[in-house]
């Protein structure tokens, strides 16, 4: 398939490029540089630097290059930023989707493979979080991927043949196991690649946000999902698109705490992690893991690279080599 990725110079769809390219599949690649590395593409991936937005040029591009399906990854996904600027949120994660199907309706691209997040279930009553919990998100963050996902599920209502799946991941962790491509976010908010900042000396040292939490060591527990399983992820949900709106979660089933990764870490990199004790963050659950046994049932794909060591192996290779991320290292294209 000719598979046209937004969001490709980010750190997921970076990753997600080389795994479609592996499987056969021809790549485009659509960013407006707006957060990511033109160094994070590969040289011979054809790039149309836009915004998923510009109705006009996302149409053109699927047109010329004959795109059948659209992974879209472009999205601002900080949630402390989308509480302080929603409208930034509504403008750039939800009206950019609607160009983007508006450009695919004109175009007719009639698939669609969609990041979504568990930030749409909000603060569940139950865990594990399976698929047909509330969605019911705490912040415009979660509003803006949910509102996203009620576009695509309408218009799969009303066009018998559009086909669309919302993968809804929880945590993403670890990097390209050659170290070519890694996670690079300014600012970095994400857990292990704060703590490996911490370790190449780029920060002086970790805030864990709150010990005193309802969990074993009072640290929030998260899911993390390596980027390599997620992108396998993206390859099967699109090799099995079928008409209409499907959904699921992308998570490996169970959570590590904030104290077991750091120990992780100290286990991978040889040293213990320089951590103060922090307040908590307004608006942390304490707790959010996936029930991922739907997308395992249905098509067959569950995590692999579960041992959380190795995605901080992997992401730790990536640090070493480049502990400010692709900065400096404008010339160095994988
Ligand atoms: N990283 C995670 O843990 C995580 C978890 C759940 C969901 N997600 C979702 O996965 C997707 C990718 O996340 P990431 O961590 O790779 O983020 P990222 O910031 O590294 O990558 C996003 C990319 O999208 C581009 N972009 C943003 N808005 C755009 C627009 N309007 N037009 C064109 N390009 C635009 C940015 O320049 C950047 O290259 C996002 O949609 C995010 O919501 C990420």
């Amino acid at each position: 398939m000719n598979v046209l990725v937004t969001g490709a110079a980010g750190y997921i769809g970076s990753h997600a490029i080389r795994r479609v390219r592996r499987a056969g599949h021809h790549v485009v690649a659509l960013d407006n540089l707006s957060r990511g590395h033109r160094q994070a593409l590969p040289a011979d991936v054809p790039f149309v630097e836009c915004d998923v937005a510009d109705r006009e040029r996302v149409r053109a591009a699927l047109v010329q290059h004959q795109i059948e399906c659209v992974m879209h990854f472009a999205a601002f996904a900080y949630v402390g930023e989308s509480v302080g600027q929603p409208l930034l949120y509504y403008r750039n994660n939800t009206a950019g989707t609607l160009g983007l199907l508006e450009a695919m309706q004109a175009a007719g691209v009639k698939r669609l493979v969609f990041s979504s997040t568990c930030a749409t279930y909000g603060e569940p009553a139950s865990m594990p979080i399976h698929e047909e919990l509330p969605q019911s998100p705490i912040n415009p963050y979660g509003w803006s991927k949910l509102f996203s996902e009620r576009m695509m599920r309408d218009l799969c209502g009303a066009a018998a043949d559009f086909s669309c799946v919302a993968l809804r991941y929880f945590n993403v962790a670890g990097s390209a196991e050659d170290a070519s491509i890694g996670e690079d976010h300014e600012p970095e908010t994400h857990l292990i690649p704060v703590i490996l900042q911490a370790f190449a000396g780029v920060r002086e040292k970790i805030s864990v946000h709150g010990d005193d939490y309802p969990t074993p060591d009072g640290t929030c527990i998260r899911d993390y999902v390596h980027v390599e399983d997620l992108a396998d992820a993206h390859v099967v949900a699109m090799e099995r698109l079928k008409p209409g709106f499907a959904y699921y979660n992308v998570g490996i089933g169970r959570g590590h705490s904030v104290k077991e990764i750091l120990a992780a870490a100290e286990a991978v990199v040889g040293r213990a992690p320089p951590y103060e004790i922090g307040p908590r963050r307004p608006g942390d659950p304490p707790t959010l893991y996936a029930d991922a046994s739907k997308i395992q049932r249905e098509l067959g794909w569950r995590a692999t690279r579960t041992d959380i060591r190795e995605a901080i192996r992997n992401a730790w290779a990536w640090f070493e080599r480049r502990p400010r991320g692709y900065a400096g290292a404008a010339k160095d294209r994988p």
